[in-house]
């Protein structure tokens, strides 16, 4: 349970927010490459804590995040012409390149100092995976974009799809750091889960964030240990069967972007099936088929004899329990438990960098040493003799 303080200080993300100036503080996702799939092609609205903006890729293959609004008199620029290498606002014809400098302001006399003096609000942006990073934090400021097992490989080794979440994101982040659901939301899928439903959980904090250790039962004389890990600031690492990431985006405070990133290792291109599991599920807008405003699509005969929610898909099941929560939980009302102890974890670790960005310090898990750019958390589900440490785990990668 948390305070109503609390709460509203971990999931409040617009612009002079305290979480939101956090979340500023780190690249964060702000939509796919392929929504802006080649140079010159139609610019897309995007909308990142609380922020109205439009992004383009110029004649160059160059990324631009602009303020949605044009500096002249805040005609939007998403009906903007992407042309030679800038975005040109319909309205007066104001053009802009990818930094936010003004190149044009065509109505004005020749000898015009105007666009001189403005410079549209831009934030830098980077692609990896499928997804366009940004960071909207103080220039001076900004960390380098780590790189993780999933980032560096070719592009068929990897896919990404994102889906439209009616809630705050917190609610979907904490269903990532949270072991002990899949023994019943998902349950008919995962027999080892099953067996012991009651796991011993264990949080440790690491240099990218938190570190999550699920321990069942796997028989008389083994453990099954599940890895899971929390990447400061928004991202999931949820792998056991496959590797799966899952980075959350806040929208606003009561919508949120969810990345659902699969990847082989290296050398193991993601077979069509692998891609389709994970398609299948949303529509070409990227809303999800299965939603609360047709229950999920749940089957009460499924649920009696199939499955124990009868709804289909993962990302049906936790949509589902994470949005039924209401747009923003009231984690006052809460009874938390064991089962609990890494959503806890979590929860203690956003608001340890957020009161500590507060009070002036630099926040955590943030790289500024090319040296130490490649991070490699490890994610694994693995049977052990009971009395071997899950730590021997951690040399081995996902
Ligand atoms: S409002 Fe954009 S050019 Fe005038
Ligand atoms: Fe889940």
């Amino acid at each position: 349970m948390l305070s109503e303080q609390e709460n509203e200080l971990l999931t409040r993300t617009g612009p002079g927010t305290p979480m939101g100036e956090l979340m500023r503080r780190y690249w964060i996702p702000a939509l796919l490459s392929e929504e802006i799939p080649e140079p010159d092609c139609p610019p897309v609205q995007v909308r990142l804590l609380g922020e109205a903006l439009v992004a383009f890729r110029d004649s160059k293959g160059r990324i631009g995040l602009f303020d949605e609004h044009c500096s002249h008199r805040g005609t939007s620029l998403f009906y903007g012409r992407n042309e030679d290498c800038g975005l040109r606002c319909i309205y007066h014809g104001w053009k802009y390149d990818v930094e936010g400098n003004v190149l044009e302001t065509p109505a004005e006399p020749p000898d015009s100092n105007l666009k001189h003096k403005v410079r549209h609000k831009a934030y830098p942006c980077r692609e990896a995976a499928g997804i366009v990073f940004t960071y909207m934090g103080p220039k001076e400021k900004m960390p380098l974009l780590p790189e993780y097992p999933w980032t560096k490989l070719p592009a068929d080794h990897t896919f990404v799809i994102k889906s439209f979440q009616e809630c705050n994101y917190l609610q979907g982040l904490e269903g990532d750091c949270d072991s002990s659901h899949i023994s019943y939301l998902h349950s008919s899928n995962h027999d080892l889960y099953k067996q012991d439903r009651v796991p011993t959980l264990i949080a440790e904090e690491t240099d990218f964030g938190v570190r999550m250790v699920a321990i069942r039962k796997g028989g008389p004389e083994n453990n099954y240990i599940r890895i899971t890990n929390f990447l400061m600031p928004l991202t999931g690492h949820v792998s056991a069967k496959s590797n799966r990431v899952h980075c959350w985006a806040p929208i606003d405070d009561t919508h949120s972007w969810k990345y659902s990133l699969s990847f082989g290792s290296e050398g193991r291109p993601l077979s069509e099936d692998e891609k389709l599991s994970l398609k299948k599920e949303v529509g070409p807008d990227y809303k999800k088929l299965r939603n609360i405003h047709n229950h999920y699509l749940q089957d009460r005969r499924g649920q009696e004899n199939k499955t124990y929610t009868g709804i289909e898909g993962f990302l049906a099941q936790d949509s589902c329990v994470t949005e039924s929560m209401g747009v923003i939980c009231d984690r006052t009302r809460e009874h938390l438990g064991k089962s609990d102890t890494t959503v806890i974890a979590i929860r203690k670790f956003l608001l340890k960098a957020v009161r500590s960005l507060q009070e002036g310090q630099e926040p955590p898990c943030l790289i500024r040493d090319p040296e130490k750019i490649f991070r490699r958390p490890v994610s694994t589900g693995a049977m052990l003799p009971s009395d071997a440490s899950w730590r021997q785990l951690l040399g081995q990668v996902s």
